[in-house]
């Protein structure tokens, strides 16, 4: 595939180059949908990308739950709200294809990919990775975490120093990407684990870049030269770990067999493992980001999340066993609060196989459809008082006295996201370090800006200080 010219390459995303995707209706399909069109030939484009949350609301505000916008090119569709969650995320009908959703962004950096695939091939491939994810590997790289978080978090004081000040995004990203390397692939760090670090770093800044062809000093031809490196460099290590697998993640997909005992395809192995990376990396960061922010601003929760650490591990900077993480039960209701303000994948793009019916509306076969966790978890009928952070929203008579999908930061139905239990995992493992070596804090009056989309993170890179307490 990188041996193909720009131009061909490009068509890896869209109609000319997926023959199977059912083709878009036409724009005049979608007149009597309200909405806007934009701008000439960029349409809403820009618009969505500068303030995709800012878009969104003016658009609801404008148009109602149902609209249209033109981005990319073409004319599309975004449905608000929990039942518009549940229609298109849990798909009772198989109305909805997430492969051409989501392929004109990603298939040419990270192709099939879970997401990037549906239905029977897709549960097929989801079953035989499912392994990658049972407690017996869980609790292996649990281990592999624990060290790791540790030995980095203690690092992050300066020896001596009672106060550090510290970019948190920042060090919250080198430290995953570093972790990625020892509990994903089994690799020690090291120049090796840095230079698959940045080629993974250029292919997903690719994904989201304008410029859709791989042309040369372009983040997109950056991002295609990433892939080709981590291909190469993953397909020598596939062979590796059949030969002698570790307890990494990639020796499970290594050894993943479909229902008939077949391995995966050696290449599908490495495009498996690639996906992964992608949608691993950048989520936990943010969610991790956001999570310590409010803490930071919020020291009663910071107490008492660090009170359960102590109490749970016996003590300030100690190991929690794979076990006892599952007590850390103030810090999970945390944590899902920090997802509910700031979903890492703000909306979720699927493309419609047959027409259907929504909110009396009919949409016609070959729409893009999207929604919108990041509106859904910000509506004040579901969430009174939506912007303070407020953990216990989560307790277990709340929980089930609101809509299933009105909480959707791991997406839902068939393509629910298969690493949360290693998300939830990995923060639990963070907080503890953290938390029971540092108070953190925030300057008075300080209000980072954050970057939406792709993935919402601090522009700053979130100037927080660590007070060293063990
Ligand atoms: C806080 C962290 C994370 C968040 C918020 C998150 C969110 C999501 C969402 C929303 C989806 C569904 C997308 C869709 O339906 O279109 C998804 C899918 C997926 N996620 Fe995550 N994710 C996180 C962490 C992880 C981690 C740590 C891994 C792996 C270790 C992972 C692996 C995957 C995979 C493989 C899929 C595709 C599943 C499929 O299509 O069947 N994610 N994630």
């Amino acid at each position: 595939m990188a041996s193909l010219a720009p131009a061909a390459l490009a068509e890896i995303q869209n109609e000319r180059g997926n023959p199977h995707w059912t083709g878009h209706p036409g724009d005049a399909a979608l007149d009597h949908i309200p909405g806007e069109d934009g701008w000439p030939l960029v349409g809403t484009t820009f618009m969505q990308l500068s303030d995709p949350l800012g878009f969104g609301n003016r658009m609801e505000r404008t148009h109602g739950r149902i609209y249209r916008a033109k981005s990319f090119g073409r004319r599309g569709v975004t449905l608000i709200g929990p039942d518009a969650n549940e229609l298109v995320l849990f798909d009772r009908d198989k109305l909805f294809s997430s492969e051409q959703g989501w392929g004109p962004l990603l298939n040419l950096l990270f192709p099939r990919g879970l997401m990037l695939m549906d239905h029977d091939s897709h549960r097929l491939d989801r079953r035989a990775l499912s392994i990658a994810f049972k407690p017996g590997p869980m609790r292996a790289y649990a281990g592999q975490l624990d060290a790791d978080i540790a030995r980095g978090v203690e690092a992050w004081g300066q020896p001596g120093a009672a106060q550090t000040p510290i970019r948190f995004y920042n060090a919250i990203k080198a430290l995953t990407l570093q972790t990625a390397a020892t509990s994903f692939l089994g690799l020690p760090f090291g120049p090796e684990a840095d230079k698959l670090n940045r080629a993974f770093v250029d292919m997903v800044q690719a994904a989201v870049a304008p410029i859709r062809r791989p042309l040369p000093f372009t983040a997109m031809g950056r991002g295609v030269a990433g892939r080709r490196f981590m291909v190469e460099y993953f397909t020598r290590l596939v062979r590796e770990r059949r030969a002698s697998p570790g307890q990494d993640m990639f020796s499970q997909f290594a050894l993943a067999t479909r229902d008939d005992g077949q391995l995966l395809a050696e290449d599908l192995v490495v495009d498996h493992m690639i996906f992964l990376m992608m949608a691993a990396h950048d989520t936990i960061t943010s969610s991790a980001t956001t999570l310590f922010w409010h803490l930071a601003q919020d020291q009663d929760w910071q107490e008492r999340l660090r009170a359960e650490c102590r109490a749970v591990a016996g003590g300030d900077a100690r190991a929690i066993g794979y076990d006892d993480l599952g007590k850390l039960e103030l810090t999970e209701l945390a944590f899902k609060e920090a997802l509910r303000i700031m979903p890492p994948v703000p909306s979720l793009p699927r493309r419609a196989l047959r027409d259907f019916t929504f909110g009396g509306y009919r949409i016609p076969a070959g729409t893009t459809v999207g929604i919108s966790p990041a509106s859904v978890h910000a509506d004040p009928a579901l969430w009174p008082d939506p912007e303070c952070f407020d953990p216990t929203r989560f307790t277990a008579d709340k929980v089930a006295a609101r809509h299933k999908y009105a909480w959707v930061p791991f997406g839902g139905g068939a393509h629910m996201c298969l690493g949360l239990h290693f998300a939830t995992m990995q923060t639990r493992i963070l907080v503890n370090h953290i938390l029971t070596r540092y108070r953190i804090t925030a300057e008075p009056g300080y209000a980072p800006r954050w970057q939406a989309w792709p993935i919402p993170k601090p522009r700053d890179g979130l100037r927080l200080t660590l007070q060293r307490i063990a």
